[in-house]
């Protein structure tokens, strides 16, 4: 089992999450965080602080698990690792638009493949 960040984080990019993670398993991409899900130990501590509640268990009713899945794996992990972050930044400045209530399009194609700066 693992926890996952959904699409819901894409050009959000909030970050409360890091701050909780005893196992720092967040990396940082330019408009999303990804978690590994060999380093998450499925403790659930960061679920209820994503304030657009994009984190997830691999175990919730999401029809974009599959995908999402696949994509925290594939920028937490390998050649395409983004840096690890632990500590909280800034909300990136479009957050607003981007949350899910008020931006109804699938976030995916907006994903950037670059990498956040890290801690
Ligand atoms: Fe980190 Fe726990 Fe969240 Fe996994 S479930 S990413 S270990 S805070
Ligand atoms: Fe993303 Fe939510 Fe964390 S928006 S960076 S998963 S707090």
């Amino acid at each position: 089992m693992t926890y996952y960040v959904g699409k819901e984080c894409i050009m959000c990019k909030h970050t409360d999450c890091v701050e909780v993670c005893p196992v720092d398993c967040f990396y940082e991409g330019e408009n999303f965080l990804a978690i590994n899900p060999d380093e998450c130990i499925d403790c659930g501590v960061c679920e209820p602080e994503c304030p657009v509640e994009a984190i997830r268990p691999d175990s919730a009713d999401d029809p974009d698990k599959a995908e999402m899945l696949e994509v925290n794996k594939k920028f937490s992990s390998g050649p395409n690792k983004w840096p690890v972050l632990t500590a909280m930044i800034d909300a990136l400045p479009d957050a607003e638009k981007y949350k899910p209530e008020n931006y109804k399009e699938d976030k995916l194609p907006l994903l950037s493949e670059n990498p956040g700066k890290g801690d």
